[in-house]
């Protein structure tokens, strides 16, 4: 079998149109413009390029774009009354604290200081809990972006059997909870699973989410399975010349799109549909706050 390629760049340009149409409307018809702010701690510089990214793109969407670079040692007091002042800026729909914060600082309790309704990234205390009930919530966003990928593809997942490999409350646990909600047969695997590969070949969807550069190999996966790859990992690549590096994901590529139906490629696959989806949740995150009809299929 050779694998359908799921092309998560054009899928993420097309919800990025879908969005930037809603923005139109907002601003055409009810005179306001979604507003996006991102705060940076410190000067990681992975960290840079996703804030970079993140406010390019949603100016290009046509929303408003704010960032907040904080110095590394920050106190949290300081932290805290920023986001107490965003809380409170009716041009601010949407917040986001970039991850991980500088040691020193508590991420639980920055996190859970964000006002639930403008929590764009879904990890709110709250927003887990109104998830994890079946209730309506600002979903994570890479989760998210491979739910729509696997509706995209399957049309319906109903009553398949699903593998989340990583249990992280960024990804795995949020995914295991949107796949449920679309009423797969889901497990969680994690590093101290048993028999992983046993689990992994029962499963018609696996999305890889552990951080282990290439982990899964193609005999792990049933012939015909969708695989999602959320892995993003920097690997040397001397063969390209000195000091170069390439990405490369959880699953061993070539291997797995031998076997599989369909699959996402590193890069290009999930990384795109994560920014496209904080672009979506802004939006939702706008429409509720100003009691209008939020956008479909733009959320879970
Ligand atoms: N760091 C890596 N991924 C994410 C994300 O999705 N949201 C936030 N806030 N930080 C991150």
């Amino acid at each position: 079998m050779t694998a359908t390629i799921i092309d998560g760049k054009a899928f993420a340009a097309r919800v990025r149109a879908q969005v930037a149409g809603h923005v139109t409307r907002l601003k055409d018809d009810h005179g306001i413009t979604p507003g996006l702010a991102v705060v940076l701690v410190g000067e990681d510089p992975a960290s840079e390029v996703y804030v970079r990214s993140k406010g390019k793109m949603t100016v290009e969407v046509g929303m408003k774009s704010v960032e907040h670079k904080l110095e590394a040692d920050t106190s949290e007091a300081d932290l805290l009354a920023l986001i107490d002042q965003l809380n409170n800026d009716p041009e601010i729909h949407g917040i986001l604290v970039q991850l991980p914060l500088p040691k020193h600082l508590n991420e639980d309790l920055v996190i859970n200081s964000i006002d639930p309704a403008k929590d764009v990234d879904g990890f709110h205390i709250s927003n887990v809990g109104l998830l994890g009930t079946g209730q309506k919530s600002m979903v994570p966003c890479t989760p998210l972006g491979c739910l729509m990928m696997l509706r995209d593809h399957h049309g319906s997942i109903s009553g398949m059997d699903a593998v989340v490999i990583g249990r992280s409350n960024i990804v795995g646990k949020p995914m295991a909870q949107l796949l449920l909600g679309d009423s797969c047969t889901v497990t969680i695997a994690h590093s101290r699973t048993k028999d992983l590969a046993d689990v992994v070949r029962r499963a018609d969807i696996v999305v890889a989410a552990v951080g282990r550069p290439e982990m899964v190999p193609g005999d792990w996966i049933k012939e015909g399975a969708t695989v999602i790859d959320v892995g993003i990992n920097r690997l040397d690549a001397p063969e390209k010349g000195a000091g170069k590096t390439r990405l490369v994901g959880d699953v061993d590529y070539e291997s797995c799109a031998a076997r599989a139906g369909a699959i996402t490629p590193v890069p290009g696959g999930v990384g795109p549909m994560t920014i496209a989806c904080l672009l979506a949740n802004t939006v939702t995150a706008c429409c509720r706050a100003n009691g209008l009809d939020e956008p479909e299929g733009l959320t879970a």
